[in-house]
């Protein structure tokens, strides 16, 4: 598929989408996000694909929503268009989503980096929720996704503020997954989709489900619905085959890649 906004291609078994409006930092248009979720889905219905990773320029992984496309919105508009909501389409792909985070993740740009499933940054991103100096708040789970991450205090401090948090903040409060030099921020996010794409794919959507859940519903009842996921590994083939090697000391052969 012809794509304007972004770049579609495969890297072993893994779906790479790159960001490609490097002139506005990667502002994130409408069509971008349009652009974004059929990649995505499309790699997520791709027998060959285990894992996608998304990513941007060492500039930016995104500056936000395109402020100049949102700049003419008037209220009826955006809310019956439901403005953004089209991202929901995101999160429910069901492969492991990693992002590749290099320069600014500002705005939209975190709340897309916060879509995924790992968020690996350069030692040169920049992470911040700028929209109140815009007058608006954040639009895509900012508010949400941000105060399930780190916490109460710190997402008011960048929310109410809109400061930005360089790499070593946002790791340690637990936003990002790990830091990569910069310069290796592809080759190292590549190298962790190829790992996770190597695993069982059955074993490692339940997995990714599970850990979904934990954000979505009570503890009871995330805790049931992960001992059913795990109980229906039992019928799999690679689970068999996952134990069996265990014992025989070799590795694994997964069918179910
Ligand atoms: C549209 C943007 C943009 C954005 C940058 N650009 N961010 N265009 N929307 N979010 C454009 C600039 O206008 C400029 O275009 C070009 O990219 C380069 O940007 P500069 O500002 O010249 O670069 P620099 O001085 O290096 O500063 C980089 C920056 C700054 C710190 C990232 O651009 C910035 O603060 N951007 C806005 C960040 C922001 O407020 N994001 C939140 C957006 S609202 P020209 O044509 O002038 O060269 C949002 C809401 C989400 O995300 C929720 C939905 C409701």
């Amino acid at each position: 598929m012809a794509y304007e906004t972004i770049k579609s291609e495969t890297r072993g078994r893994t779906g790479l989408i790159t960001l490609n409006r490097p002139k506005a930092m990667n502002a994130l248009s409408q069509q971008m996000m349009r652009e974004i979720c059929q990649a995505a889905e499309d790699f997520d219905h791709d027998g060959r694909i285990g894992a996608i990773v998304l990513t941007g320029t060492d500039k930016a992984f995104a500056a936000g929503a395109d402020v100049k496309e949102m700049e003419a919105y008037e209220y009826s508009e955006a809310y019956l268009q439901d403005l953004w909501a089209g991202w929901d389409r995101l999160t429910r792909v069901r492969k492991p989503l990693i992002a590749a985070v290099g320069g600014y993740a500002l705005g939209g740009g975190c709340e897309v980096a916060m879509m995924c499933d790992i968020l690996i940054a350069a030692e040169n991103a920049k992470f911040g929720q700028p929209e109140i100096t815009l007058g608006i708040l954040p639009g895509m789970g900012g508010t949400q996704r941000l105060a399930r991450s780190i916490g109460k205090a710190k997402t008011m401090d960048l929310v109410l503020t809109g400061r930005m948090m360089d790499a070593k903040e946002a790791e340690s409060c637990g936003l990002v997954s790990r830091i990569v030099p910069t310069a290796d921020l592809l080759e190292e996010t590549l190298k962790i989709a190829e790992k996770v794409a190597d695993f069982s794919l059955p074993a490692v959507l339940a997995a990714k489900e599970a850990v979904v859940e934990a954000f979505e519903t009570p503890l009871a009842s995330g805790l049931r619905h992960e001992r059913r996921l795990f109980h229906a590994s039992f019928a799999t083939e690679d689970q068999t085959e996952g134990m069996a090697a265990f014992v025989q000391k070799r590795g694994p052969q997964f069918k179910n890649r």
